[in-house]
């Protein structure tokens, strides 16, 4: 029973590892010019906000995509991993983006939380723009959806008390 779990809990680590690199590099990286230039949306808000930067994109994207060929290298098979991480990657980036964009349409600004969105909205883009390619078995899918929360907001507490965060969530 342990053993099981503890293989899924690895298999679903595994597979998703790009995309959450690619959420984590931007909170390191990140800042600079905005994706959305300023610019504001129909309703006068903005379209993504200040914090959804051209570099954070860039990094999260290169450092998702990096995970992904190291993971090929060691399974050996760097063209299949290769591409499936920038898929990850992608995913976990344009979810991020889009999350971004429904919390300014709610009027949530910029860091506002958005419970559940904020946690899960880049792992589901992430698991849908990697299905074409490939998808893991539905028990390490529920794992990863199961995990990722708890693992965000850890990660996000963490990066908060390192002052890399403003908000703690
Ligand atoms: N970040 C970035 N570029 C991105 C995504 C994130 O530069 N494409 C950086 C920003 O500094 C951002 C931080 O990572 O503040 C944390 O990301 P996130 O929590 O997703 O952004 P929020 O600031 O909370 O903004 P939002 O309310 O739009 O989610
Ligand atoms: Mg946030």
């Amino acid at each position: 029973m342990l053993n099981e779990l503890l293989q899924l809990f690895g298999a679903a680590i595994w597979f998703i590892l790009p995309a959450y690199v690619a959420n984590a590099a931007p909170v390191v990286v990140g800042g600079g010019a905005a994706i959305d230039g300023g610019r504001r949306f129909t309703d006068g808000r903005p379209i993504f906000g200040p914090g959804k930067t051209i570099r954070g994109f860039v990094a999260g994207l290169i450092a998702g995509s990096v995970v992904g060929v190291l993971q090929g290298v060691i399974m050996g098979q760097p063209y299949t991993y290769a591409m499936l991480g920038l898929l990850l990657a992608l995913g976990a980036l344009v979810g991020d983006l889009f999350g971004s964009f429904i919390k300014r349409r709610l009027n949530i600004a910029r860091g506002g939380a958005a419970p559940g969105l904020d946690q899960l909205g880049f792992i589901v883009a992430a698991l849908l723009f990697a299905s074409p390619l490939m998808l893991p078995s539905w028990g390490v899918i529920l794992t990863i959806l199961i995990i990722t929360a708890p693992i965000h907001l850890a990660t996000n507490f963490g990066s908060y008390k390192l002052g890399l965060k403003n908000m703690p969530y």
